[in-house]
């Protein structure tokens, strides 16, 4: 049984990272077409020989084998954390092997980057061995990171609270771990952990970790990843009524991947439900590996989605984003704003309704940057923090634009709980009842060649 350490916690002196390093260099020299390379460990997450963080690829698999195995990741979808399980898992038994090959120690178990760490004065940073030495000599080390650190107010841990599984962001609102899909490589609608700090994380670094495409080439991924699977745990043993899907849809559907052997093999949802029994087993670090016996039923929490959602007010044009703060006034109609007024016959319920932001249709090309959302917010100014509703990460928004094997391209949704921001912009002396003014602003110029557009922003309350 591995365990799996928080990084920032491994003791002085020890090697985790340094072996990692070394196994990835090795990884890298292997041929793109033995399963058990660098190239191909990544391309499983996603291939585009057209971007520029696919260099010296070389002969590729035949077309039979890459549909089978290459462009595989499962995002917008329930397979989302399952899927990265089992993909994390082959991957850290070919790196260990990789290790021992090289006469290192056996054993070797991913490390966790728990960015979201309050106690540690470091955590928003990428552990210092992924930027230095900033050369092809150290294999941790990545070109074209946009940042080796993250804003705080994309790594919150809000996703934790939601306690159903699955929840479409449509007619309920989303779930922790996503929408229920079939296979689903590049979805429209991401689920709430999936949102936030997954997607963020991705695409506050950047360059390769900024697409599906290209982020496993990028070492720090699996650390990323590693704590996406460890909050897996930390939201089960939350307890009270926090549970996984029990469908056989999802829990029987096979993915395909390669063992360290380089052999096919196969692994679904019900294999990976323990993480004591997937492949050679592992804990995490400061995690207990089940779930505590289930706490009693509380009533004041609301376990399923009984209400649906019902539109209040949207746009009615097509929004094209830019380098600049973009901003869209939402019209509030007379009836609309007699359903959304709810909050004064609302307040003496244990749990009022919630409302939700919408932003529907999202097609983009490039890596657009990450989008902060406020609400009525003045222009400029500190004050501005106070109305912040949330960001857009446009995470694998060009692959959910094109239309492929793997995904009809049919764009993104973005669904952003706004309810205790709206209750208090309902409380301020301005509030107009007649009017939401939202404003996107981008956290950096866009990129040339990069473009967002979203089809329409729609105001939901349950
Ligand atoms: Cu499949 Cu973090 O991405």
């Amino acid at each position: 049984m591995n365990q799996r350490k928080n990084v920032y916690q491994l003791p002085a002196g020890d090697t985790t990272l340094e072996w990692y390093g070394k196994a990835v260099m090795a990884m890298k020299k292997r041929p793109t077409k033995d399963p058990t390379s660098w190239n191909y460990q990544a391309a499983i997450h996603g291939f585009n020989s057209t971007l520029p963080f696919w260099q010296g690829v070389g002969k590729t698999p035949g077309r039979t084998e890459k549909n089978e195995f290459w462009n595989q990741c499962q995002h917008g979808s329930w397979f989302f954390l399952p899927w990265h399980r089992m993909y994390l898992a082959y991957f850290e038994q070919i790196v260990a092997q990789t290790i021992v090959s090289l006469g290192g120690p056996a054993g070797w178990a991913l490390p966790f980057w728990n960015y979201s760490d309050s106690t540690n004065p470091h955590a928003l940073t990428m552990p210092p061995a992924f930027t230095k030495p900033g050369n092809a000599a150290n294999g941790l080390w990545m070109d074209g990171r946009e940042s080796n650190s993250i804003d705080p107010r994309y790594v919150t841990l809000g996703a934790l609270d939601t306690i159903p599984f699955t929840g479409d962001g449509r007619t309920s609102p989303l779930g922790f771990g996503g929408p229920e899909t079939t296979f689903s490589h590049s979805g429209r609608t991401h689920g709430e952990l999936e949102s936030l700090p997954h997607d963020m994380v991705h695409v506050a670094i950047g360059g390769a970790m900024g697409d599906p495409r290209t982020a496993a080439l990028d070492p720090i991924f699996w650390l990323h990843h590693a704590n996406i699977d460890r909050l897996w745990q930390v939201w089960l043993n939350k307890g009270n009524n926090r549970e996984n899907p029990t469908e056989s849809a999802w829990l029987d559907l096979e993915f395909d991947f390669h063992d360290k052997t380089g052999a096919k093999a196969q692994m679904k949802a019900a294999n990976v439900l323990d993480t004591r029994n997937v492949l050679s087993g592992y804990t995490y670090q400061g995690v207990a590996p089940a779930a505590p016996a289930l706490a009693p039923v509380n009533l004041l929490q609301r376990p399923d989605f009984s209400t649906p959602l019902e539109i209040v007010a949207a746009t009615n044009k097509q929004l094209s984003l830019s380098s600049a703060r973009t901003t869209v006034q939402l019209k509030l109609s007379p009836a609309q704003r007699k359903k959304e007024n709810f909050a004064a016959v609302t307040a003496a319920l244990a749990t009022p309704p919630k409302t939700f932001l919408h932003f529907e249709n999202i097609t983009g090309k490039g890596i657009p940057p990450i989008h902060d959302v406020y609400l009525n917010a003045p222009d400029g100014g500190k004050g501005r923090e106070s109305y912040y509703a949330g960001s857009l990460s446009f995470f694998g928004v060009e692959e959910a634009s094109t239309p492929s094997l793997h995904q009809s391209g049919s764009g993104q949704h973005y669904c952003l709980d706004v309810t205790s921001l709206m209750n208090k912009l309902r409380s301020l002396p301005n509030w107009n009842e007649q009017q939401l003014d939202i404003s996107i602003d981008p956290i950096r110029p866009m990129a040339k060649g990069t473009s967002v557009k979203i089809g329409r922003i729609s105001l939901y309350t349950e």
